[in-house]
């Protein structure tokens, strides 16, 4: 896998003075902005916009030539709709900055060098628009045979030391984003449980983490029922993958775990083709708290994160676990499988299991786990279950990263549904309010009192739809950004 980032630098010469390919500016209400000490050039601009009916609304982009008293060869105007620097909610006005940034970027395949000057005052904003565009420079180009990125990005903002930080930090977690993409994206013949064990290996080693990588005889020894049984009508065998960021000092303990199904046939349950189309994104769980724990330790921040990744391949093969086979999970309780294509939460509750007698502060586990997910909230909304506090701390980490995430009920009811006649419980559960259902099962496997929370990002991790602002098609690494802002708050 390529590394998927354009370079990012932070610059604050003026924006008239900048030599690059393209100069980026924002424009709101059919009015060119950040050009306020360069009259005449600003007023070309504004002329340039009006004569060719850009008014700026959201997400537009144009490209003019660039006027006297600009260094750079052209000029990119971005939208930024009804963008009010002003504005007490925050949140949108970083997120504004996040989708021009990243529309702009999208937009520029194949330029050498992009300075970039959207109107920024704060040195969140200038994370914000860094963020974006280092998001919408993504391409994933490993298995084409022609295609462009972006070249070398300037942005540009205010002078001071944390402008600049947070500069870096933007970078940071674009390029910790990018990477969870790429492991997305990437074709389920070349990542499956055991190459992607290795890719996080490789990854860690760099970063000095500790990492520990269960294989199929160690998980038969240590009874993990639920990662065995959804592994092993695969001939390429299971792995739980644990890594440790323990940085000195830190006092808050932060335990993910991912769904890191590399490819959900359904199994001996298989699902029809349409809707198996897109199931190489069945670890995007897995890839995001990976690849969060990666870039809060280049972040450096005082928090310890332990990432749990239950890596399996849920394949018909002959030797395949069947509907009504009963499985014995790692914490001893019985599961009667009915459905096998409902694998995500048999794998989770074994790597809860685990990640709870750790008696973490936050547990949160993320997971592409049902289609019913994406009937409750559509396509760009993650469902936020669990204990009320974990709950909360998720919803509002994610506004402030520019995630949409929605606090959802584990209604008292849903746990009936998955009596069984066999075993202890069934692994499918009542049809009705399916995302419910799958956070009442987990529920079964974590402790009455750890602050627990539960993401579905069925829907938001792979966007089929067409792209925007910073969101490309297909892998989108969701939750990435949820997860680092969670350690910062909490740093
Ligand atoms: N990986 C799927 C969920 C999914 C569906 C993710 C669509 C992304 C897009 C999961 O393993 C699954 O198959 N869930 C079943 C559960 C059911 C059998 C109880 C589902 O949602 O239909
Ligand atoms: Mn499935
Ligand atoms: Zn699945």
């Amino acid at each position: 896998m390529a590394g998927a980032s354009t370079p990012s630098s932070y610059s604050t010469t003026s924006p008239v003075k900048a030599t690059a390919s393209v100069l980026v500016l924002g424009a709101a209400d059919s009015t060119v902005l950040g050009l306020e000490g360069a009259k005449a050039a600003r007023t070309a601009l504004n002329d340039a916009a009006e004569a060719i009916g850009f008014t700026g609304s959201t997400g537009t982009t144009a490209r003019v030539p660039a006027p006297k008293g600009v260094a750079a060869e052209s000029v990119m105007l971005v939208g930024l709709g009804d963008f009010d620097a002003a504005s007490e909610d925050v949140a949108a006005t970083h997120e504004a900055l996040r989708r021009a940034a990243g529309a702009a970027l999208r937009a520029l395949d194949g330029v050498e060098t992009i300075a970039l000057a959207l109107p920024t005052a704060t040195a969140a904003e200038v994370e914000a628009v860094t963020v974006g565009a280092g998001l919408g420079a993504y391409r994933f180009l490993d298995y084409r045979s022609e295609g462009k990125t972006p070249g070398e990005l300037t942005v540009i903002g205010p002078k001071g030391k944390s402008f600049k930080a947070a500069h870096d930090s933007g970078a940071v977690i674009a390029a910790a984003t990018n990477r969870a993409r790429d492991l997305v994206n990437t074709p389920p013949l070349d990542l499956y449980p055991e190459s992607y064990a290795e890719i996080v290996r490789t990854q860690a080693k760099t970063r000095k983490l500790k990492v520990t990588v269960l294989g199929e005889k160690e998980l038969q020894a240590g009874g993990y029922g639920g990662i065995i049984g959804v592994g092993q009508g695969s001939t390429r065998g299971p792995r739980l993958v644990k890594v440790e960021y323990a940085p000195k000092g830190a006092k808050r303990h932060l335990s993910f775990v991912g769904k890191g199904i590399t490819f959900d046939s359904g199994g001996i349950s298989l699902k029809p083709a349409k809707s198996m189309e897109d199931m190489k994104s069945d670890m995007a769980g897995s890839a995001a708290v990976i690849q969060a724990l990666f870039g809060i330790a280049d972040l450096g921040l005082p928090v310890r994160v332990t990432a749990w990744l239950p890596l399996a391949e849920n394949m018909p093969g002959s030797s395949a676990q069947r509907p009504s086979d009963v499985l014995t999970m790692r914490s001893g309780k019985r599961v009667e499988v009915t459905n096998t294509d409902a694998e995500g939460r048999l794998v989770l509750a074994d790597a809860l299991s685990d990640a709870d007698s750790d008696k973490p502060d936050l547990l949160i586990d993320v997971a592409t786990l049902t289609g019913a997910q994406i009937v409750a909230l559509g396509e760009r909304t993650s469902g936020v279950m669990g204990a009320e506090t974990a709950r909360e701390e998720v919803v509002s980490s994610a506004t402030a990263a520019g995630e949409s995430m929605w606090a959802m009920p584990i209604p008292e009811e849903m746990l009936a549904g998955f009596d069984s006649t066999a075993a202890d419980l069934t692994n499918s559960g009542p049809r009705s309010g399916g995302m419910l259902a799958a956070a009442a099962f987990l529920r079964e496997f974590v402790g009455e009192d750890t602050n627990w929370a539960h993401i579905d990002i069925a829907g938001p991790s792979f966007n089929s739809s067409s792209p925007f602002g910073y969101t490309p098609k297909a892998a989108t690494g969701a939750a990435v950004r949820t997860l680092i802002q969670i350690a910062k708050a909490a740093g």
